[in-house]
């Protein structure tokens, strides 16, 4: 991406840093985060359009907060401070910063003195989000400031000279209703960017940056799950190497129904890549015999996958190169930098990445893609609208969905009542209005009535969870029809044996997880 036009985030620890990314790539402006003191040479290099100093829980007076290289206000590209970003540009252009009579938090009024630049377009008063508790006391000479609120009279600067500019408020939160258009104002008409970014563009970038690392005589391997990371890995680099990619997929016997032949049916038979499949799923219940710990499960899964890929992945020949479908968030999640290489493993996720002990070289197309880029870069090349648009599942499946010890008859179990309920959500139009559907096995008889008696007897709970989302760090349940409740109950409890008793979950995250394991 480095020809394209770039905005650099400059990241100081703000919870709302991932936020600015979206909200910069909304306007189709690419952009990336770096660490806070990436010097200004290295930003140079790039085709920068603009710089965005994130917000961050430090106080700038503090010995040891995190600072920027003073340089890059000489670079030439407009810069927008955010809460700390202003604070720190304010002080490091002559102002000063102290801690405020009281923390500022929430919506406030904002009043606009000077609706230019980044507040052009906006109406006298508006309602914008605070969250700090330092101020600007004073600004240099240099410096206007352009907005105000009742406790906070240096709300919103900008620098007479160079384009610079700063705001104490959070623009990037829904909570700021007009923030989407202050930060099109500082990206179009202070920045100029053409907003062009497309993933066309993305697709080609990607598609010629492996096709100038890999020869002619290597082949990719890529560890395919029947998620939407992995698929649209493996059509990238698929369109950049044709059947020179060869895709493993590991069958652990923890899947969804039907789940081996759709991953068949659509890259091999559909897109006719070459894919080998792993039939693992007897070691896999092995190793989780007698395991009852969530985690001890994870582990067991984690290292039967390695040794089931490692033993299909060796028989491939030329294969220097692992295609893998990490994520920027999981980038930024483990140690961001302009040249973080150091993130090669989805490190949130202890099953599904592979450890670089195996030796293959990392191709990763999707590693500064949020999800929802990824998804639409799926629809560009052409991959099935329901496999672009599939929930999640964890790499250690319905083992993290069975309460207690998994066996061959309770993911059989499960497995039909996941089914009954995924095809009554579609059937709905519920499936696709949810973030996350899934069932869970509880393997807890309560008492159910069979024939004329009362009977404990193999009897299981099945709780149904649907969540809604955006970032999997948070999620509420779903108040989803009580129509399609009861048809799925009714269904799983006459057409699933072994189960007399279904419950909705209704509990959000935090503190319940959206996994129960
Ligand atoms: P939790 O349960 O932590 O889930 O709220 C957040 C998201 O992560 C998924 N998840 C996992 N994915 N390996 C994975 O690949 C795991 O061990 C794992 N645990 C949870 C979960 O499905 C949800 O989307």
């Amino acid at each position: 991406m480095a020809d394209c036009e770039t905005v650099a985030i400059l990241d100081f620890g703000g919870q709302y840093t991932q936020l600015i990314a979206r909200r910069v790539r909304e306007n189709r402006v690419y952009c990336e985060i770096f660490a806070p003191a990436v010097p200004a040479a290295e930003l140079s290099r790039r085709n920068l359009k603009g710089l965005i100093l994130s917000g961050g829980p430090a106080s700038v007076y503090e010995p040891g907060a995190p600072r920027c290289d003073p340089a890059i206000f000489d670079l030439g590209a407009p810069v927008l401070g955010i809460c700390y970003g202003m604070q720190l540009a304010c002080e490091v252009l002559g102002g000063e910063v102290s801690a405020a009579p009281a923390r500022e938090y929430g919506r406030v009024r904002l009043r606009i003195r000077e609706p230019s630049g980044i507040l052009a377009h906006l109406p006298a008063e508006t309602s914008v989000w605070m969250s700090h508790g330092d101020v600007v006391t004073r600004v240099a000479d240099d410096f206007v400031a352009m907005a105000e609120t009742d406790t906070c009279p240096i709300a919103a600067v900008r620098h007479r000279q160079r384009p610079v500019f700063g705001v104490q408020f959070h623009p990037e939160v829904t909570h700021t209703p007009l923030g989407g258009q202050i930060m099109r104002s500082f990206l179009m008409d202070v920045c100029g960017c053409r907003g062009d970014w497309r993933m066309e563009d993305v697709a080609a970038r990607a598609v010629a940056e492996i096709q100038a690392r890999v020869a002619p005589d290597e082949r990719v391997i890529c560890g395919l799950s029947g998620g939407v990371d992995s698929s649209v890995t493996a059509a990238i680099v698929q369109r950049a190497i044709g059947d020179r990619l060869v895709c493993i997929f590991v069958d652990n016997g923890l899947l969804r129904h039907q789940e081996r032949e759709l991953v068949r049916a659509t890259f091999q038979d559909h897109f006719g890549m070459q894919l080998r499949v792993a039939d693992a799923g007897r070691r896999f219940l092995a190793a989780l015999a007698g395991v009852t710990d969530p985690q001890q499960k994870r582990l067991a899964i984690g290292r039967e996958f390695i040794e089931a890929f490692r033993a299909e992945a060796r028989s491939v020949p030329n294969a220097r190169f692992l295609a893998q479908g990490t994520i920027y968030p999981d980038v930024i999640e483990s140690g961001h930098g302009p040249s973080g290489h150091a993130a090669t493993i989805k490190a949130h996720h202890n099953v599904g990445g592979l450890p670089s002990e195996l030796g293959f070289e990392l191709i990763e197309p999707l590693r500064l893609l949020f999800k929802d880029e990824v998804r639409s870069l799926g629809e560009t090349l052409g991959l099935p609208r329901d496999l672009v648009w599939r929930h999640p599942f964890p790499g250690p499946g319905l083992a993290v969905r069975i309460m207690g010890e998994v066996t061959e008859p309770r993911l059989e179990l499960l497995r039909a009542a996941d089914a009954i309920l995924l095809e009554e959500l579609t059937a709905a139009g519920w499936y696709d209005k949810v973030a996350q559907a899934f069932a869970v096995l509880v393997p807890v008889s309560s008492v159910g009535v069979m024939g004329d008696g009362r009977s404990y007897e193999g009897q299981n709970l099945v709780v149904v969870r649907l969540v809604e989302t955006t970032d999997f760090m948070t999620a509420d349940w779903v108040h989803v029809d009580y129509e399609v409740l009861g048809l799925v109950s009714r269904r799983i409890i006459n057409e699933v044996k072994g189960v007399n008793r279904v419950a909705y979950d209704v509990s959000s995250k935090p503190p319940a997880t959206i996994e129960w394991q």
